[in-house]
């Protein structure tokens, strides 16, 4: 087949590795790949073109250039952009949802409403327009609070905190320029026909969920849902999840941990009834469902939906699929998953350690050289991907706040961790940061369910 992936980050790079991994193992013939704009890591794998993740009629006018046979959307941001409709409306299979459909991760507040229909169990949450009603909410929740901006931020839009005046002060700031003059009726009902991009400024309190997190990435066609397999995300800076929240700095796949029946249940309480609710707003779900889950005292409950894979889980995820990438996203891409065979899986263990750059959340640094890949993909059971880096005068520089995924494979969680460790140990990059306990809990079988 013919692929155009589009994106830059480590997420996209893990597709494009898994695609190009599908032929070398023989499993499919030999794809011919596109990235646009991809990132260096890429670049033997994939051809790059210079064109904006963001602009659908460039990447749709792409597709039709190259005469691809399936685009893949990665990122959200071109998503809820309705690059994923235009590249559809040019007749190009597309995995990834509709502008409409993203809006489950696009809004905060709208995910809350379509889960509220769907009966699908979730934090409780007030949707607020002033600082005032904030402030009840977060007197009526009590802490720890949790204070969320509606739309789109990196993962870096959430504040959970115990500390009343910090979490004002976050909802003071996504307010914004509205200040707390707001209506005083939050208009849920005009999110879920209107149009969330508009002046209107939102914030989400909710109730603080207890319990380990886990991600489960469902892929869906607009009717069928197929589970992958779950992964478990790193989101806090800092080891022993101290400091401020970042996009994700690790990862690990599987969860010995988690109940057995956990997949079957989030696909029978959670994923198929939010697909089913889609549809019947006449903005059927295609591509993946993102489902963050927290494993609460009271039972399992939707931290969060995303409406593409979640980095860096999917780079752990992916290392352990053993069906065609290919004939999976082109099968969600055209309606056609409930014909799929059940995917299958390694049983080895993954874990993904990220490479963050001096800085990364508040200030990353930029232009410093990377070096030591190589002899970190010299190692058993190592690959990297890259994320945040760029080729200045051919050498090789970190141009992001993430900057490379090590993703190290094993028999278990151990051997796993001590591959992907050994990896980062290899790699040069001045002022780097990287947390050390990822996946060490589950490794010492310290994760539990309250
Ligand atoms: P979100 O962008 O909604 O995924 O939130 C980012 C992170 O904030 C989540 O992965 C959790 O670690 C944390 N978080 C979000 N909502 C809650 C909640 N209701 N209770 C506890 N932690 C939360
Ligand atoms: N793993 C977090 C995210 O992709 O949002």
């Amino acid at each position: 087949m013919k692929i155009l992936v589009v994106g830059t980050g480590a997420r996209e790079h893990a597709i494009v590795h898994a695609l190009a991994a599908e032929s070398a193992e023989g499993a499919a013939p030999a794809h011919e790949l596109h990235a646009a704009p991809g990132n260096p890591g890429m670049a033997s794998q994939a051809a790059l073109h210079p064109v904006d993740a963001n602009d659908g009629r460039a990447v749709a006018a792409l597709a039709r250039t190259l005469g691809v046979d399936l685009v893949v959307v990665g990122p959200e941001a071109p998503l809820v952009a309705g690059v994923a409709d235009a590249v559809r409306e040019a007749g190009i299979p597309v995995f990834g949802p509709s502008a409409e459909a993203a809006r489950l991760e696009g809004s905060k507040a709208f995910a809350k409403d379509v889960m509220a229909a769907a009966a699908v169990p979730t934090a409780m949450a007030h949707v607020c327009t002033t600082v005032e009603q904030v402030a009840d909410a977060l007197d009526a929740f009590g802490a720890p609070y949790v204070v969320k901006d509606d739309g789109l931020a990196a993962g870096k839009g959430v504040v959970v905190t115990s500390d009343r005046d910090a979490a004002l002060a976050h909802a003071r700031e996504a307010l914004g320029a509205r200040g707390d003059d707001g209506p005083s009726t939050p208009e849920v009902s005009s999110l879920r026909s209107g149009d969330s991009r508009g002046p209107r400024k939102v914030v989400v309190v909710e109730e603080y969920l207890d319990g380990p997190e886990v991600s489960l990435f469902c892929l869906c066609d607009g009717a069928t849902v197929v589970p992958m397999v779950p992964a478990q995300d790193f989101k806090r800076v800092g080891d022993d999840d101290a400091g401020p929240n970042t996009g994700g700095m690790g990862a690990y796949t599987p969860l010995d941990w988690a109940p057995t029946d956990l997949v079957a249940e989030v696909v029978d309480r959670i994923a198929q009834p939010t697909v089913d609710e889609m549809a019947r707003r006449g903005t059927p779900f295609s591509g993946v469902l993102y489902v963050g889950l927290a494993l609460t005292s009271r039972g399992t409950r939707v931290v969060e939906f995303n409406a593409r894979f979640g980095d860096p889980e999917i780079q752990a995820v992916l290392a352990r699929l053993r069906t065609p990438l290919s004939g999976v996203l082109l099968a969600a891409a055209t309606g056609r998953l409930d014909g799929i065979e059940p995917l299958r899986w390694s049983d080895d263990a993954v874990v993904n350690v990220v490479v963050a750059s001096e800085g990364y959340p508040e200030s990353p640094r930029k232009g410093d050289p990377i070096t030591g890949i190589d002899d970190a993909e010299a190692l058993d059971g190592v690959h990297v991907l890259h994320a945040g880096t760029a080729v200045v005068d051919g050498a090789l520089v970190s141009a992001g706040g993430r900057v490379l995924s090590v993703v190290g494979r094993g028999a278990d969680l151990t051997a796993a961790r001590a591959a992907s460790y050994a990896g980062v140990e290899k790699i040069a990059l001045d002022g780097s940061h990287h947390r050390s306990d990822i996946a060490l809990k589950a490794e010492r079988g310290e994760v539990a369910v309250p």
